[in-house]
């Protein structure tokens, strides 16, 4: 492992905004997000798969009276959104570092508000279908967490996973209020995504791949 990485980790060590194995906020924090970390009962916005955390800290900024927690596994990317964090003086982010198949052990049903899933790895394998963000078995977690009427927004370069996506939920009758595009920067859907961009976001932009965006809300009467 390079010098440079081992400093992040060290740096996350001592970060209070990254919330991690080891760290004792980590074993209690489920249910007690607002309790014992933001100290307010505003509504919690989460990012999966947030990498070097872009759309949490742009969130955060846009929204002061908003939580925004992103997720990753990787602590080397959360580093650069809790750095951000920290030097914005954004009190309302913050990081927690766990496999996202772990949602429901960190978060009490109806906890959350708001699902932002941005550039996941699009997994085009068949036999790596149950790990796409947007697979039956993720929303089903997504639905415990979240409170009636909490959207779900997803932006993806991915036509194959956009369309996978778009199968799924269009075939699920307790998905509602879906709303999408091919092309966001094209399309009467741009304000929804508050112009922030992540990090694939702009590497994507670049090579002129146009950005696909969706919208939808899992009712909390039929859901499986
Ligand atoms: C393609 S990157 C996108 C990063 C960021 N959202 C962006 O748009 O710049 C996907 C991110 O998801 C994270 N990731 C993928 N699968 C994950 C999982 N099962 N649990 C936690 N993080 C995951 C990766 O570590 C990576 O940072």
């Amino acid at each position: 492992m390079g010098r440079r990485k081992l400093d992040k980790f060290r740096d996350n060590e001592l970060s209070d905004n990254i919330i991690q194995p080891g760290k004792e906020i980590f074993e209690k924090i489920k249910g007690n997000w607002n309790q014992l970390y933001f100290r307010n009962q505003h509504p919690v916005i989460l990012e999966l798969g947030c990498g070097k955390g872009e759309y949490t800290v742009g969130l955060a900024r846009l929204f002061p009276e908003k939580n925004v927690i992103g997720i990753d596994i990787k602590g080397s990317r959360i580093w650069n959104g809790s750095q951000a964090a920290n030097n914005g003086g954004l009190d309302n982010a913050a990081f927690l570092r766990i496999q996202i198949q772990q949602l429901d052990q960190f978060f009490r049903e109806e906890e959350v508000d708001e699902i932002w899933i941005t550039f996941p790895d699009p997994r085009p394998r068949d036999r790596d279908e149950r790990r796409r963000l947007t697979h039956p078995r993720f929303l089903s977690v997504y639905y415990r967490i979240l409170k009636p009427g909490g959207w779900i927004h997803l932006k993806t370069d991915n036509a194959a996973l956009f369309s996978y996506s778009l199968g799924i939920l269009t075939s699920l009758d307790y998905i509602h209020n879906l709303e999408y595009t091919s092309d966001l920067y094209h399309s009467n859907l741009i304000n929804n995504h508050h112009g922030i961009r992540t990090g694939y976001e702009n590497r994507f932009l670049e090579e002129g791949t146009p950005i696909k965006y969706l919208r939808f809300q899992i009712s909390k009467e039929k859901c499986s």
